[in-house]
């Protein structure tokens, strides 16, 4: 199945433009890179994934489950974050707000909930979910170790408006919603 880049743009500008998913760039993910950029490259390599290994996958639940996948909406490196082993915690938050906000559909609550299998031992239900999971294990590698990683993808949304680029000290050029 071929890569649609308007498809997948399209699918993700419809949540990016909600002021609470902007929001995520307010929190650091890992390394030097916000839960937002963090959410929209997992949604986009998952979305890629299916498209190259040619799956039977609701793309556009895939997409949205992949950029709601960590929306629990604070720095769990913070001690204000709520009680709990945050690894454990955070997909059931993220989920919560999901249904909350957009009503999120049982695929997106399922990629949303088991996201961090095998961690949390209760396995995905459906192929989008295991996507997402694999998506998510890849970009967070990549995040800690190839901070670079992200980009390409930034540069697309920073061109069609979607986010913008700071300067950031040391001259590098950071990102934000
Ligand atoms: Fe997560
Ligand atoms: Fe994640």
């Amino acid at each position: 199945m071929e890569i649609n880049n308007l498809y997948l743009v399209r699918e993700l500008s419809i949540l990016l433009m909600d002021e609470n998913v902007r929001a995520m760039a307010n929190y650091r993910q890992h390394g030097n890179t916000d839960t937002l950029t963090h959410c929209i490259s997992v949604a986009v390599v998952a979305y890629r994934m299916a498209c190259r290994w040619n799956l039977n996958v609701d793309l556009s639940s895939l997409i949205r489950g992949g950029l709601l996948h960590d929306y629990f909406l604070y720095d769990w490196h913070s001690e204000d974050r709520p009680r709990g082993h945050h690894g454990f915690m955070h997909p059931g938050i993220a989920r919560k707000n999901a249904v909350r906000d957009f009503d999120a559909n049982e695929i997106e609550q399922d990629i949303i909930h088991r996201h961090m299998w095998p961690m949390t031992v209760i396995p995905p239900r459906h192929l989008e979910s295991y996507l997402v999971c694999l998506a998510d294990k890849w970009c967070t590698l990549q995040e800690v170790f190839n901070p670079n990683h992200n980009q390409k993808t930034l540069e697309i949304f920073c061109a069609i408006g979607i986010i913008q680029t700071v300067p950031e000290a040391g001259g590098s050029i950071g990102y934000r919603a």
